[in-house]
């Protein structure tokens, strides 16, 4: 050995010895390196599902470009399933709603150049009750999954005779990474026992919130309770506060341009939850924001933050890659104000000149801004921007 290398090892050696090495825990699948994109059938379907309105949607993600925009997921809920398990312990698609079967619902949605997904719980049976869950059977099911090419699970957690979530999801996790599929684990625990502290050992995602209803009061407070979690969200891992109600029809185009806007800037899943093949332009707009999509899909995935609160004015701010900040001026209360950004607030040194791109006017703004940014904001709306630096003043 000659004497650099012999060098080397040991200021190797001494590191290795004096170092604590951060482990960063994510899951080793390699998925999710972005939030995934998508659509989910329960929030407009719940249980009325079959395999024509699955192929109908995968088809409508195409011709409406949603697809090309980035939302390749088209995801099952719950209900796809016999109410029992065969006599070897399969489960089965219903033979009413299913007569095809997942293998050929994969291939059709493979065939458009989407993934598929589906559902099933850590407990004993599904929260609808109508299908078996997976607990106990957690090896056949991963090895079902992955013979019918799904690409994505949900796993929820019904019926689970009060085991805690770390005696139920850990068997399925090493089941599915013991297939010869890459599946993204998505993990439905709601929050219960503060899975973002323990999910990225097991998933690429889990929920920090309860169920979602289409109402203002729920969407603003799904944000606030996954907002608490933001530090623990990161590239292969993500705060999931539920499935997106944009396009249901039970909030206005403004607040539904608020969850989209929220939804986007926390790094949380975007998936789909309306009815894709009858879409209002309006709705279109909304989700087919690239803009905003974007800001959601930026490489340096770092979850923003409610950086301050006056009464129901708020400010919501995180890093982007390029040294680009994007900023939300949330008004939640129903009468119009004026909202302001700081810099200190928002994480930009006070003498900083930056550019400031209104994402849903698609405009970049005239003049440029240090110190602050102010705008008028109407009721249950939002204003979202990128900043971006330009000079420095001395
Ligand atoms: C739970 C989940 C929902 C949905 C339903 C299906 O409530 O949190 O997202 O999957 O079950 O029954």
């Amino acid at each position: 050995m000659d004497k650099q290398r012999f060098q080397l090892m040991l200021i190797l050696a001494f590191a290795m010895a004096t170092t604590d090495f951060v482990k960063v825990e994510s899951l080793a699948n390699g998925l999710g390196s972005t939030p995934p994109m998508g659509w989910n059938s329960w929030n407009h379907f719940s249980c009325q599902i079959n395999e024509t309105l699955i192929k109908e949607t995968a088809d409508a993600m195409v011709s409406t470009g949603l697809a090309k925009l980035g939302y390749q997921y088209v995801n099952i809920d719950d209900c796809w399933a016999e109410h029992d398990r065969d006599s070897q312990g399969y489960l089965v698609a219903n033979g009413r709603t299913f007569p095809s079967g997942i293998k050929a619902l994969a291939d059709y949605v493979h065939s458009k150049g989407l993934k598929l997904g589906i559902y099933s719980d850590a407990g004993y049976r599904t929260c609808s009750s109508e299908m078996p869950g997976s607990l106990g059977y957690e090896k056949k099911d991963a090895e079902t999954f992955a013979a019918w090419g799904i690409d994505y699970l949900k796993y929820d957690n019904c019926n689970n005779g009060d085991l805690k979530p770390m005696e139920r999801y850990p068997q399925m996790t090493q089941a599915i990474m013991s297939t010869d599929r890459l599946i993204f684990i998505s993990l439905c625990e709601w929050g219960d026992m503060h899975p973002a502290t323990w999910g990225s050992k097991l998933g690429n995602s889990w929920r920090t919130t309860d169920d979602i209803n289409d109402s203002w009061e729920s969407m603003v407070s799904r944000a606030d309770q996954n907002e608490v979690y933001a530090e623990y969200a990161r590239p292969g891992g993500w705060n999931d506060p539920d499935m997106l109600e944009v396009g249901n029809g039970g909030m206005t185009n403004d607040e539904y341009i608020v969850h989209f806007s929220i939804w986007a800037i926390s790094k949380a899943p975007l998936l789909i939850g309306c009815d894709v093949r009858n879409m209002t332009q309006e709705t279109m707009a909304i989700l087919g924001n690239k803009e905003v999509i974007a800001v959601n899909q930026d490489p340096l995935g770092v979850q923003a933050k409610k950086v301050r609160m006056m009464g129901s004015a708020e400010v919501w701010a995180g890093p982007l890659s390029g040294y680009r900040t994007v900023v939300v001026l949330l008004n939640r209360s129903v009468f119009a104000a004026q909202i302001t950004a700081h810099w200190d607030d928002i994480g930009i040194p006070p003498n900083t000149y930056v550019q400031a791109r209104n994402l849903w006017k698609h405009i970049t703004l005239e003049r440029e801004f240090v110190g602050k940014l102010r705008a008028q904001v109407s009721g249950h709306s939002c204003k979202m921007y990128i900043l971006t630096p330009v000079s420095q003043s001395e």
